[in-house]
């Protein structure tokens, strides 16, 4: 097995609760998972989390509306965010509820620090709300709607209120945030979003409303149970929850706090990159090491919404093109960090050109070759030439720097590129070798080329594990790599695959997917 090189925590959002899961919620919990399996299989120690964000006005009253309580509510929606999570093949090493004891406990011994600490306060509030963000918004910040009522840059109504609530000084925090980001100029990342973000704290901040009295579904402020916590310091103390806080002498937490990566969508980056680190500085625990901020999907061009009616269900995806393709598409599409359209045309070109005919055919060619002119065992690797040498160069030792590299700044599509550009020098050695005119002029320099292939598709198997697990785990079953070889340090020569054992009838392992025409004209 892989040297351990110490520890990787990476983390989702908590979704809320009001929702099914769909294609963004997916978005983001496949880009961890890539993440996470990356790691493992470079010989960290990782906890992968992800979980559900249960309390807050909007829950209350979405239970309301259908007549259960709330604890029914959230405990329906976030068994959806559990299936979906096994079926999307997700590994994560936990599942928070913010509804859980360890959760209240954790929420409440923060909140606890920071008052014992000084930060916080008891006033009264009044300001626009909106219920749909859980998020106060200033004057400035609003338009107003056909109805004449005050509406959010979300586009979410706000609600005048009023009441006694607790305040954390978040006024004072504006220049040590600001040295902050200077020293840790990775903190933020995309960059363009670290700007928003400066600016934004650059503009000054105001101390921040953290507990409301106007419901009760929430984790109670410690010694005045009318008030519940703000539900946004109850959401992010769980990255502090699931690691064992508030023992921070746990095992767990010494291991894995910082974070390395929480993994946000563009819309929750303030709360993320400026109050998570605000509220952690102030209670003297270090901020994570970074947060991300992926991009947004549209479909077809337009913003996806129930009203629209083109919200995309993943389980449409998987009975499109598989959990495989869809996890691949997802990431392969657009530039992580960016926004991206969505649509069918592009998703089924990709995958069939990518995954179909590029991977799967070079795989399905070479294999298929073995079983019928070697024997069906795997040829002895003979003498190497020159083009045998460079593209196992390219895919047993350059292509996982490259990819290592890519991810460490979470660029998936990059990743993704240079290892596309791996199976095209396969698919382009395998053309020019022409190994089938080789079998009766020169049978030893077939088994040269054909060892050199499938020892190449055992490398890139390995290399993209953590893309498309299924698909990379049939292709390493067919090529006979044993269980305990199958992580980075496997991608040795010394543990290259050997002449002489036997291999079974090739199986395709992606599919191709055909087009609605295609289908239509079929019929
Ligand atoms: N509960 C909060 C997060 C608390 S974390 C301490 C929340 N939940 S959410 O369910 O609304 O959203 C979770 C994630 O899904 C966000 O990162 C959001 O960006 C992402 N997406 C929701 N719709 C999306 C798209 N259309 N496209 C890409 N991702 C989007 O916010």
């Amino acid at each position: 097995m892989a040297d351990n090189k110490g520890s990787y925590y990476i983390t989702t959002p908590i979704y809320y609760v009001n929702d099914k899961p769909h294609l963004g919620h997916t978005y983001t919990t496949v880009a961890c998972d890539v993440l996470a399996r990356f790691k493992r299989l470079d010989g960290f120690d990782v906890m992968f989390l992800t979980g559900t964000d249960e309390h807050g006005q909007k829950v209350k009253q979405a239970a309301e509306k259908k007549g259960v309580t709330p604890q029914e509510h959230t405990d329906f929606y976030a068994k959806n965010f559990r299936d979906l999570a096994e079926v999307m093949n997700i590994s994560n090493d936990d599942f928070i509820r913010t509804t859980e004891d360890r959760h209240k406990k954790a929420a409440q011994a923060l909140w606890t620090t920071l008052v014992e600490k000084g930060h916080i306060y008891k006033d009264s509030y009044s300001g626009w709300y909106a219920v749909r963000d859980e998020a106060y918004y200033n004057e400035d910040e609003l338009t107003k709607n056909d109805a004449g009522q005050y509406v959010a840059p979300s586009g979410a109504e706000c609600e005048w209120m009023e009441e006694e609530s607790y305040f954390f000084k978040l006024s004072e925090w504006a220049e040590p945030l600001l040295k902050f980001y200077e020293d840790h100029p990775d903190f933020i990342m995309p960059q363009s979003r670290r700007n928003e973000v400066l600016s934004f704290v650059k503009g000054g901040l105001r101390d921040l409303s953290i507990s409301r009295t106007a419901f009760d579904w929430g984790v109670k402020v410690p010694g005045d149970e009318k008030h519940v916590m703000y539900v946004w310091i109850d959401a992010l103390t769980n990255y502090l929850t699931a690691i064992g806080y508030p023992d921070t002498d746990a095992e767990s937490f010494e291991k894995f706090w910082p974070a390395d990566v929480h993994m946000v969508g563009k819309d929750i980056i303030r709360f993320h990159a400026v109050y998570w680190p605000a509220f952690l500085l102030a209670a003297d625990i270090t901020p994570p090491k970074r947060v991300f901020a992926h991009g947004w999907w549209t479909i077809e061009g337009e913003k996806m919404s129930k009203s629209v009616g083109n919200v995309i269900s993943p389980y449409d995806l998987i009975e499109k093109y598989g959990v495989d393709a869809s996890r691949y598409f997802m990431l392969r599409e657009v530039p992580f960090g960016n926004d991206g359209d969505f649509s069918d045309e592009q998703a089924v070109t990709r995958i069939n050109a990518e995954l179909a005919n590029g991977l799967g055919n070079l795989a399905q060619r070479t294999l298929s070759m073995i079983h019928k002119n070697c024997d069906g065992k795997f040829p002895e690797q003979g003498t190497l030439n020159a083009d045998d040498l460079a593209l196992l160069k390219t895919t047993r030792e350059e292509l996982i720097g490259h990819v290592r590299r890519e991810l460490d700044v979470q660029k998936f599509h990059e990743a993704l590129r240079y290892f596309k550009m791996a199976v095209d020098a396969a698919n382009g050695y395998i053309d020019e070798q022409a190994p089938w005119k080789l079998k009766k002029e020169d049978p030893e320099r077939m088994h040269s080329v054909l060892y050199t292939l499938a020892e190449s598709i055992r490398c890139l198997a390995l290399i993209i594990q953590p893309f498309v697990p299924d698909a990379s785990t049939k292709l390493l079953d067919q090529l006979k790599v044993a269980a305990d070889k199958r992580d980075f340090t496997a991608l040795d020569a010394s543990n290259a695959i050997t002449g002489g054992v036997e291999i079974d009838k090739p199986q395709g392992v992606f599919p191709r997917i055909e087009r609605k025409e295609e289908e239509g004209q079929a019929a």
